[in-house]
């Protein structure tokens, strides 16, 4: 197998849309033999963007391995350069005409070999796995998360590969779907100041300036405040000037971000994000969501995301929203189910330090 190694940005600029449309294809066999359905389907902007955007926080670096000219496998890595930099999340993607041949196994060395050598030896990976085929035979041998909570039948591929090669299971995340247009007028947009003192201020689009200091608080809180954070990654660096160029990024990329915020007069309480894409008007993905603790036990978590639902439902075509929580974040999970999510998938979180 013939492996390219392209950092984001190197890429000469007339090779980008062959590429592009290449990757595309190539992630879409995969996705097809997966079994997620077409919700899950590579997005052209976002390919383009993992090849071409970088800033000063964040970069991707994919590696293709062909055979006869053809994309047989591909490996993504995104990496954090303000901090992490000692880390890498990669995930490893082979034809499912060339599997069990050991295509997957030798791009990952070459990857893992690679990313050593810029200093990245913690990696972490993920898998996602359809909930109908985790449920499929519940009586067959399972791996359980490190966390504590669940557990993946040990013969999936993803699973016997991942182990093959010294990754260990850290965590179980629950992927859920709201259908939002189904529940329809029952969401409440936000704006007042309730009973309690709690306003919850939508938007979309990129931050206003006058936010900008508050989500990056909150994206602060987002990287050591959550279920397994201490595990699996350092405390990121958030300014108003993350935020801005996040938020320009996303931009580019074709993604258009909901934004749910509470405050308490000054205080900010907590927030909630959706992204959708111009490509696939129909489908919503839900970003981060957080109560900070000093505000936590007052419903906020759902009040947040029906509000943000209400705001997607007025200003957008979307009609469901994909989520993804830590399975041992029970508090966070019955939010969802207050909120009208159900289990969709599982998405297992792997790490392995190299040497
Ligand atoms: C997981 C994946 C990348 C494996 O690629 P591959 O080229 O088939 O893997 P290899 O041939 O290098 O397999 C290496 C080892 O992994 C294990 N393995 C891989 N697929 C397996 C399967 N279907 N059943 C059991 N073990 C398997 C075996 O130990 C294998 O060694 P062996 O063939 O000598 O027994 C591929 O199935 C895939 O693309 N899946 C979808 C994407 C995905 O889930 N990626 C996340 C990976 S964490």
């Amino acid at each position: 197998m013939e492996i390219t190694h392209i950092p984001a940005g190197t890429l000469p600029e007339s090779e980008i849309e062959d590429t592009v449309a290449e990757v595309v294809a190539f992630d879409r066999v995969v996705n097809s033999a997966s079994g997620l359905g077409p919700d899950f389907d590579p997005r052209s902007a976002e390919v383009r963007r993992q090849l071409q955007r970088t800033n000063d926080y964040t970069t991707h670096a994919l590696w293709l391995g062909r055979l006869g000219g053809d994309i047989v496998a591909k490996g993504i890595a995104y990496l954090d350069l303000q901090d992490n930099q000692n880390a890498a999340e990669i995930h490893v993607a082979v034809h499912p005409e060339h599997r069990r041949q050991g295509l997957g196994s030798e791009l990952l060395a070459v990857m893992e070999e690679q990313l050593a050598g810029e200093g990245r030896r913690t990696l972490t990976s993920f898998a996602e796995t359809p909930a109908g085929v985790v449920d499929r035979e519940p009586r067959t041998a399972r791996i359980a998360a490190a966390s504590g909570t669940g557990a993946l039948p040990s013969a999936l591929p993803e699973v016997a590969f991942a182990r093959a090669h010294g990754y260990s299971l850290r965590q179980l995340e629950r992927c859920s779907v709201a259908r939002i247009r189904e529940v329809g007028d029952d969401l409440v947009g936000g704006g007042e100041v309730a009973a309690d003192g709690y306003a919850i201020l939508t938007w979309a689009g990129p931050t206003p300036e006058e936010h900008l200091e508050a989500l990056a608080l909150l994206q602060r809180r987002m990287s050591t405040d959550t279920p397994g954070a201490a595990d699996l990654e350092e405390e990121e660096f958030w300014d108003a000037d993350r935020v801005r160029a996040n938020d320009a990024d996303r931009e580019a990329s074709g993604k258009r971000l909901m934004t749910a915020l509470a405050m308490k007069g000054d205080e900010v309480a907590g927030y909630t994000q959706a992204a959708h894409f111009a490509e696939r008007p129909a489908v919503g993905d839900q970003g981060g969501t957080l109560v900070i603790a000093e505000h936590r036990g007052h419903g906020l978590g759902a009040r947040l995301k029906r509000a943000n639902h209400a705001t997607l439902l007025q200003e957008s075509e979307v009609e469901r929203v994909y989520t993804w929580n830590a399975a041992e974040n029970s508090w966070m999970l019955a939010i969802n189910d207050l909120a009208g999510f159900e289990t969709y998938a599982w998405t297992s979180v792997w790490k392995k330090i190299t040497t």
